[in-house]
C-alpha cells in the first residue's frame, strides 16, 4: 500500500515499522539534497537543530543551514540548490539542517527504509520502491506543522508513477494523486499562489523553484544508514 502523511507532526498517526519512508521538501531541502549528491557529495548528516548543526564544523564537513528560507549565519552552505554544484561539495560530507525538510527525515527513522525524494530524482525513487516491495508512507515535510502543497504534488507524482504496483485505502493518497493529476501539465504554474513559492519569491529567490520543479534531472538515490544519508546509486 502507499499512503500519504501531510505533516511530520501527524506521523504519530502512522506505523512506519517495517514500511519504507519517502521524506519529501520539495522547496527545497530535498531537492537540494539530490542536487548534492549529484554533485559528488560524499554523504549528509541531517539534523534538527542549529547547534547539533554546528558541531559538525571542522574535522572536514560542511555545514549547511536554513531557517525561514534564508541561510542561517555562521555556516558554509544555505539551502539553495544551486550553492551545492561546480565542484562545491564534491567528495564532501555534509552536516544539514533546515526548517522542515531535515525534521521529516529524523521524525521518520523508525521505517525500515528512509528514502530522499524530489521531483528530480522521481522516477529513480519509484523504480527502488517497486523493487523493495515494502508498503510505502510518503512523509510530507509541509511547513511549520501545516499541509503544503508542493509535497503533497510530489506525493502525488509518486502514486501516479506506483499505480499499478501499490493499493491505497487512505483519502490523502487520492487526493494527492487527483491534485498532480491536475497539476502535471504546468506544476509551475499550479503552485504560483502556494504559500512557499510566495515566501521564497519575497525572497528574491525564483530559479530556486523552477529548478526543483524539474522532472527526472538526476539518478540519485538518497537513502538513511545509521546516522547518515548515503546516495544507493552509487554504492
Ligand atoms: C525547509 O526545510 O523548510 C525548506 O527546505 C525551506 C527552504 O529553504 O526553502
Amino acid at each position: 500500500s502507499i499512503d500519504v502523511c501531510y505533516s511530520p507532526e501527524l506521523l504519530h498517526l502512522y506505523d512506519l515499522k517495517g514500511k519504507a519512508v519517502v521524506a519529501v521538501d520539495i522547496l527545497r531541502a530535498t531537492s537540494t539534497m539530490v542536487t548534492a549528491f549529484a554533485h559528488g557529495a560524499r554523504d549528509i548528516f541531517p539534523v534538527m537543530e542549529l547547534e547539533e548543526c554546528r558541531a559538525f564544523s571542522g574535522g572536514g564537513c560542511l555545514t549547511a543551514a536554513e531557517r525561514n528560507g534564508i541561510k542561517a549565519e555562521g555556516f558554509d552552505l544555505g539551502n539553495s540548490p544551486f550553492s551545492y554544484m561546480n565542484g562545491a561539495v564534491d567528495g564532501r560530507s555534509i552536516a544539514i539542517t533546515t526548517t522542515n525538510g531535515t525534521r521529516a527525515i529524523r521524525l521518520s527513522e523508525a521505517a525500515e527504509e528512509v528514502i530522499v525524494g524530489a521531483f528530480l530524482n522521481l522516477k529513480t525513487v519509484a523504480r527502488h520502491l517497486s523493487e523493495l516491495q515494502l508498503d510505502v508512507v510518503v512523509v510530507c515535510a509541509g511547513w511549520k506543522g501545516q499541509f503544503n502543497l508542493e509535497d503533497t504534488l510530489f506525493a502525488g507524482a509518486l502514486v501516479d508513477c506506483l499505480q499499478q504496483d501499490f493499493t491505497s485505502e487512505n483519502d490523502a493518497t487520492l487526493a494527492s494523486l487527483h491534485l498532480y493529476q491536475a497539476a502535471k501539465t504546468d506544476v509551475f504554474n499550479f503552485l504560483r499562489q502556494s504559500s512557499h513559492v510566495r515566501r521564497l519569491e519575497n525572497l528574491g529567490i525564483h530559479e530556486d523553484v523552477q529548478f526543483c520543479l524539474q522532472h527526472n534531472l538526476y539518478e540519485v538515490l538518497p537513502v538513511w544508514r545509521q546516522d547518515r544519508l548515503i546516495d544507493l546509486a552509487v554504492v
